[in-house]
């Protein structure tokens, strides 16, 4: 059965009221077993429908129950629990998790820095990388603020020049989004920082051949996996970039405000993160004490994605972008943005309205008529929408969704 077969649609009638009960079985069968993570097993209230993983995953009961466990752990003795690296300590839980986002990103656990997010992690490359006053950043106008505030900041402090390419949202075709790249290289350009999903329009980037091209011209590739890492399989070393920054709190379902990035071995020279300067573990004493308890937390999140396999999450989510993608284009009232499912689309769906209708009136509508929590574009985007089903998600509340959609499009 594909995304757009009869049986998924079967899914859709069914939550819509329209089959007769008996058909249960077959709407079973059209969401392939159920979500791959039970809703018994996050704290989303019933009948909330989270359809806006891209900003927040919900965290399973699983993950909070460590991260508490590992609290409590920590207040009988600070002192031990904090800067200890026996084994059982909260400090040495924590600086184990460096091998688990190293396993996942497929890189080496001295390769990794804990951050509280993908603006921290690209900030703090941005104020790592050894630049001269007039070298200049290369980012696209498709960049998400916490992709590119680190550069403009570095901009304001030290002299640095960001340069802009302009790509259109409906842009999806890789080899003009490369050449485009390439076209806009100049001598003084030393680094590309680029999403490798476009958080407007959930594109998927061509970043291992951005990543190649810049190395061609002595140019360092950074790369802002926020809407990557634990949504799509992929690992670091082939993309060939020389840093990757990413979330903990969206796609990996982590606690909010952790994430990391990956400094490559090779690109050690490049980059000189300050946290760095006393040694690599969590909490050197140049990254002072860190969120022990969150990291550990991450840490659990990082085993389930593990345990239920990227490339499973990846084909799933899929499934429901896909009903999402078709749904929405019957609805003459949208215009997507995303790509067509296929090599470039990822579970990301978007969405421009007419002026007429507002995203944000019609975001707390979803929201509180429906009970759908969905993402606003933001303004300086588009007037839209976007849709970003998860492994928590199934056919019926994605049909729901967009039932609901419906429904207050054409009120
Ligand atoms: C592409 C991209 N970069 C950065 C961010 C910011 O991530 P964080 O909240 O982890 O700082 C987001 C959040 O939506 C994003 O989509």
């Amino acid at each position: 059965m594909d995304a757009f077969g009869t049986t998924s649609r079967r899914g859709l009638i069914q939550a819509l009221g329209l089959l007769p009960a008996l058909d249960v079985a077959s709407v079973s069968a059209a969401v392939q077993g159920g979500p791959l993570i039970p809703a018994g097993e996050l704290s989303l209230p019933p009948g909330l429908i989270h359809l806006n993983t891209a900003s927040a995953g919900p965290t399973p009961n699983r993950v909070l129950a460590r991260t508490i466990a590992a609290w409590r752990q920590l207040e009988r003795d600070p002192v031990a629990q904090c800067y200890s690296d026996q084994p059982d300590t909260v400090f040495t839980a924590a600086d184990d998790v460096r091998g688990k986002a190293a396993a996942l990103l497929g890189c080496s656990a001295n390769e990794i820095l804990f951050t509280r997010g993908t603006t921290d992690g690209i900030t703090t490359l941005a104020h790592s990388v050894k630049l001269n006053a007039r070298d200049r950043i290369l980012l696209s106008n498709l960049e998400h603020e916490g992709g590119e505030v680190g550069w403009l900041h570095r901009e304001k402090m030290s002299g640095v020049v960001v340069d802009r390419i302009q790509l259109p949202f409906e842009e999806h075709d890789p080899q003009r989004i490369v050449d485009a790249y390439a076209a806009a290289l100049t001598p003084k350009t030393k680094v590309i920082s680029v999403s490798h999903v476009l958080a407007p329009t959930g594109l998927r980037m061509p970043v291992a051949e951005i990543a190649r091209i810049a190395r061609s011209r002595g140019v360092l590739c950074v790369v802002d996996g926020a809407q990557a890492v634990g949504q799509i399989s992929f690992d670091v070393r082939s993309i060939g970039c020389d840093a990757y920054a990413t979330s903990g709190h969206k796609w990996l379902m982590g606690p909010k405000g952790t994430g990391f990035v990956y400094i490559a071995k090779n690109a050690a020279g490049a980059f000189d993160p300050p946290q760095w300067q006393l040694g690599r573990a969590v909490g050197s004493n140049s990254a002072g004490l860190a969120p022990l308890t969150i990291v550990v937390g991450l840490g659990e999140a990082l085993d389930a994605t593990r345990a239920l396999g990227i490339h499973r999450i990846e084909a799933y989510n899929r499934g429901l972008a896909n009903t999402v993608y078709t749904e929405m284009t019957k609805m003459p009232q949208l215009r997507i943005v995303s790509p067509t499912p296929g090599a470039c689309s990822t579970a990301m769906v978007a969405a421009m309205l007419p002026p007429a209708i507002d995203a944000d009136r019609l975001r707390a509508a979803l929201r509180t008529r429906h009970n759908v929590v969905i993402k606003r574009a933001e303004r300086r985007w588009f007037n839209g929408i976007r849709l970003s089903p998860h492994v928590f998600n199934d056919e019926v509340q994605v049909a729901r969704a967009l039932a609901a959609l419906r429904t207050e499009l054409a009120g």
